[in-house]
């Protein structure tokens, strides 16, 4: 058997046990979703949002990137977050990294990942370069690593709330609240490293009047 035929008798084994336990499960997902949340995390397989938060389909809104980036100029990214703000309506945004994040390493090291990639993994370099007197001061390359993940995380919880998308959900309903997590390839648990809660102090050069 090809493996990706191993995938498509998986899913028939999964959909089988799901309807054992709950006959209307499909029907209910296939008339609404209501997730609570927007996931934003990194493409890396080993950091599936449903399975390491014991959350079901239905339950979280996903858009993944490389690095966890919220770039705003990346419409993939601001179109997710739309929908789930304002259509959708979450009451929380999570960006969540990971430790031995390989997007961060990238962006750490002088190799030339030609020219998609070199631009993608920039903008971690950026993040460095903010914090660069914080990191250089840490000796061991695995800790300043982790240490520059978590704060590219909070960099990009912060760049959520520079978006006029939230800022007008948190003129309107006080909410989404932006979390800023990282987890841990080593030991499966996540660190919540920062977090704003809704109508959260901002620059006020980032603010928009007329929302
Ligand atoms: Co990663």
């Amino acid at each position: 058997m090809k493996t990706y035929e191993v995938l498509l008798n998986e899913n028939k084994a999964w959909a089988k046990g799901k309807v054992a336990v709950d006959p209307d499960f499909f029907k209910r997902l296939s008339e609404l979703q209501t997730p609570e949340f927007l996931w934003i995390g990194c493409s890396d397989s080993r950091v599936p949002a449903n399975e390491i938060t014991g959350t079901q389909p239905g339950e979280i809104f996903v858009h993944r990137n490389i690095a966890n980036l919220v770039i705003h100029t990346d419409v993939n990214l601001l179109s997710v977050l739309d929908f789930a703000v304002v259509h959708l309506k979450v009451k929380h945004v999570i960006v969540c990294g990971h430790y031995g994040c390989g997007g961060v390493k990238a962006a750490m090291s002088n190799n030339n990942y030609s020219q998609v990639l070199n631009m993608w993994l920039r903008n971690i370099k950026d993040v460095y370069r903010h914090n660069k007197e914080e990191l250089n001061d840490i000796a061991d390359e695995n800790l300043r690593t982790d240490r520059l993940t978590e704060l590219s995380v909070i960099e990009q919880v912060q760049r959520l709330a520079k978006t006029s998308i939230i800022q007008k959900a948190w003129k309107e309903r006080n909410s989404p609240d932006l979390h800023g997590w990282v987890y841990g390839l080593k030991d499966g648990l996540i660190n919540p490293v920062f977090e704003m809660k809704a109508n959260a102090e901002i620059d006020p050069l980032y603010k928009y009047n007329d929302l």
